[in-house]
């Protein structure tokens, strides 16, 4: 048997329709911020990774899937989505428009990861790119979109940790104090971070061995090497979150794994019990000059990307119920040729009209059908029978109640809109709720609304 490779996975039944809900969430969320959907490819020129994500980061010296194809150039399946996003911003001239251009994008990379809880070889991340602004504001909009994703979806465990690595000038002095620091003490880190003592001696702030060393929790802290411009981009950057009303905590050990940053940087962790090592949701920050290292012209930039399986297994383990159907509305059953020629242009009329439908396809008899209608959690029966379609009529049965009726089938649509969507009815017509955080704010008037400022709210 042939079978999927390691750090791949198969996405069915349930499963696949949570990540399809919360890939519909993600398009109307992004609308609302009027972000554009930007779809670049899954593979790329090597060159674009080496010089964008950074030639010293662990993806590019030991996790990228790496190919000749049969022209014998070099390409790469993407690690990020960051570099393709710039990459097409350039190639497509898109500094010619005016400014700034919000994207986002929804779909697989890959990187060569030893796959674990939360790291996967193959993986999907959400992310939004901002090309052509250095106004903080766009900082925190861009943190507080995977924030409001998470209330929308109803993960309730977050913590959002920002710092600023602050401009070239603070980057440089910060590096010169962190090679001063390390340098007599290196011996006692691990052999990743002797070499980056050198090349990135911030990425050994970012060391998964080393992380628990005092001499990592010691070392010296990039606010105190901000410059003032820096510092005072960064005190901004912390007054915006608070208009957009973002709880968030400073973390001086943030660095993030990729070289294009400056300024802001943040992550987002799940607190969720049980969720392992790998619990960051999602990260990101300022990248102002990796348009001109990829050879366009001085743009400032800043993005963030999360990644969904990591997402929907916070969501699982906080036992979020997403609103996804796992049922059929109508069943069709039929036992005689005729009745089964009937169930064909039956099934398809009512999909027509909007209802959800399945049949008998593989000739079971009657028994095996009830048996069907049950594992699809049918909540209606049409069992056709011969005698009363000729009196032009249906038998509809209840698969709760287990009550049974015969309809006319001139009256069947009508029946149906009564009897299926009384009870969506019911529901909605039981549900108010208000906004905890937002008192004047109205409630969307769905069934498990959300507050269209992102407050928390209670049924009432
Ligand atoms: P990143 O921190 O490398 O940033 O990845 C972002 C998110 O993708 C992670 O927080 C995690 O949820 C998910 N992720 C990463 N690697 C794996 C993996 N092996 N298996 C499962 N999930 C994973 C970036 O990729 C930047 N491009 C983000 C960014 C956009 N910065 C600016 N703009």
């Amino acid at each position: 048997m042939i079978t999927k490779p390691k750090g791949c996975h198969d996405l069915l039944g349930v499963e696949a329709k949570k990540w399809k809900y919360v890939d519909k969430v993600i398009d109307e969320l992004m609308e609302k911020y009027n972000y554009n959907y930007a779809r670049t490819p899954i593979f790329e020129a090597s060159e674009l990774f080496h010089r964008g994500v950074g030639e010293t980061t662990d993806i590019v010296t030991k996790e990228t899937y790496d190919f000749k194809d049969r022209g014998d150039r070099d390409i790469t399946l993407r690690p990020e989505g960051t570099a393709g996003i710039v990459r097409s911003y350039i190639e497509n001239k898109m500094y010619g428009e005016p400014g700034p251009v919000k994207v986002y994008y929804n779909g697989t990379m890959y990187r060569y990861e030893r796959p674990q809880s939360g790291r996967d070889r193959e993986f999907t991340q959400f992310g939004v790119e901002v090309l052509g602004s250095d106004d903080p504001m766009v900082d925190a909009e861009v943190i507080s979109i995977p924030v409001l994703l998470f209330k929308m979806l109803g993960l309730k465990g977050i913590k959002v940790k920002i710092n600023s690595l602050g401009d070239r000038e603070s980057r440089d002095n910060y590096r010169k104090a962190l090679i001063d620091y390390f340098t007599p003490n290196i011996d006692k880190l691990c052999e990743d971070c002797n070499e980056r003592l050198n090349k990135n001696p911030l990425r050994i702030l970012d060391c998964k061995v080393d992380k628990d060393s005092e001499i990592l929790k010691n070392a010296p802290k990039t606010l105190d090497y901000l410059n003032e411009e820096s510092k005072e981009r960064f005190e901004k950057v912390k007054e915006f979150l608070d208009e957009y009303e973002i709880d968030y905590e400073v973390d001086t050990n943030l660095v993030r794994g990729l070289d294009y940053y400056n300024h802001t940087v943040f992550e987002i962790e799940a607190e969720v019990e049980g969720f392992g090592a790998n619990n960051v949701l999602g990260g990101g920050g300022r990248y102002n000059g990796l348009v001109e290292t990829l050879d366009g012209p001085e743009t400032c930039c800043m993005g963030f990307a999360t990644g969904l399986g990591r997402l929907i297994q916070a969501l699982d383990l906080e036992q979020v119920e997403l609103p996804i159907h796992n049922d059929v509305e109508l069943f069709v059953m039929y036992v005689s040729d005729t009745e089964k020629k009937y169930s064909a242009s039956l099934v398809q009329y009512l999909r027509a009209n909007g209802f959800r439908v399945d049949t008998e396809y593989t000739g079971r008899g009657l028994k095996a059908q009830f048996k069907q209608a049950d594992r699809l959690n049918a909540k209606y029966l049409i069992l056709l029978n011969d005698e009363d379609l000729k009196n032009d009529e249906v038998k509809i049965k209840n698969n709760k109640t287990k009550e049974e009726e015969l309809v006319p089938i001139d009256y069947l649509l009508y029946y149906l809109d009564e009897h299926l969507t009384e009870e969506d009815y019911d529901i909605e017509e039981e549900h108010t709720c208000h906004c905890h955080d937002h008192e004047d704010h109205e409630c969307c008037g769905e069934h498990e609304c959300h507050c269209k400022h992102g407050g928390e709210h209670e049924e009432i």
